[in-house]
């Protein structure tokens, strides 16, 4: 797909900018629940050892890195990636000790094979090249993991306010009414159905899946949240 066609350089990335500059307030700096469940749950359902002392985890996406704190406590070594000189500028004033990367999914400026864990809170989903596509998302992500590392995600479920009215190409959708209003326009891969997933992942072993649907106030948010293992 042409810059022109997708507006999300343009567009998107640099509002999230502006977005997060709201965010400032260490209140801001949250796991999302499914995060908290996977590296720390024992009860009912372990998901990880917690052996996370000095192991390499790179945070894909990472916004104004709201889960870096929540990384740092396991004693997990995080870098974090994002897509605009503005964003990374940003989270490096932030938390100045650590590297942060400036790419996007399908092409991360680090060497194979690197990390023990790789997470992409509400991030893995965008693609920029419908013809590359998710798989190009997949594929890159699984070069940087070690052997027997973790890729921790979410993914939007069919139901996602995020994608109502969306425009549908093949199994692609591109938003038209973002509650946050930058990223229409802006391609992503929603999970049609939960039975898709571990087809997506070649390379990877699916090991665990979780499913939200909540409704505010009609907005419904529906996602998928997955860790696979690279093999
Ligand atoms: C919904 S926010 C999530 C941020 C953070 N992970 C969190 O949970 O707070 C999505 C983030 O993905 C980033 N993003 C958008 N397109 C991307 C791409 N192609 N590759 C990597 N990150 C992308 C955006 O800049 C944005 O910060």
């Amino acid at each position: 797909m042409s810059e022109a066609l997708n507006p999300s350089d343009k567009t998107s990335s640099s509002a999230w900018g502006g977005f997060y500059k709201t965010l400032e307030n260490p209140v801001n700096f949250f796991p999302e629940n499914f995060i908290a469940r996977i590296f720390l749950s024992k009860n009912p359902v372990q998901c990880l050892e917690h052996d996370f002392k000095g192991k390499r985890l790179l945070d894909i996406g990472c916004g104004h890195g709201r889960h870096i704190p929540f990384f740092e406590s396991l004693g997990l070594q995080v870098d974090g990636l994002e897509v605009t000189d503005e964003q990374v500028k940003a989270l490096q004033q932030t938390f100045p000790t650590l590297n942060f990367y400036k790419g996007k999914s399908a092409s991360i400026p680090v060497a194979d094979a690197q990390y023990d864990y790789l997470a992409a809170v509400n991030a893995i989903y965008y693609v920029d090249d419908l013809e590359s596509g998710f798989e190009a998302n997949i594929k890159e992500c699984t070069r940087l993991l070690k052997s027997g590392g973790y890729f921790i995600f979410s993914m939007v479920g069919a139901e996602h306010s995020l994608i109502q009215n969306a425009h549908i190409e093949n199994k692609y959708a591109q938003i038209q009414q973002d509650f946050l209003g930058f990223r229409n326009d802006t391609w992503l891969r929603p999970l049609w159905d939960k039975d898709e997933l571990a087809d997506l992942l070649p390379g990877l072993e699916l090991q665990k899946t979780g499913e939200v649907k909540e409704t505010l106030d009609g907005f419904v948010r529906h996602i998928y949240y997955c860790m696979a293992k690279k093999l």
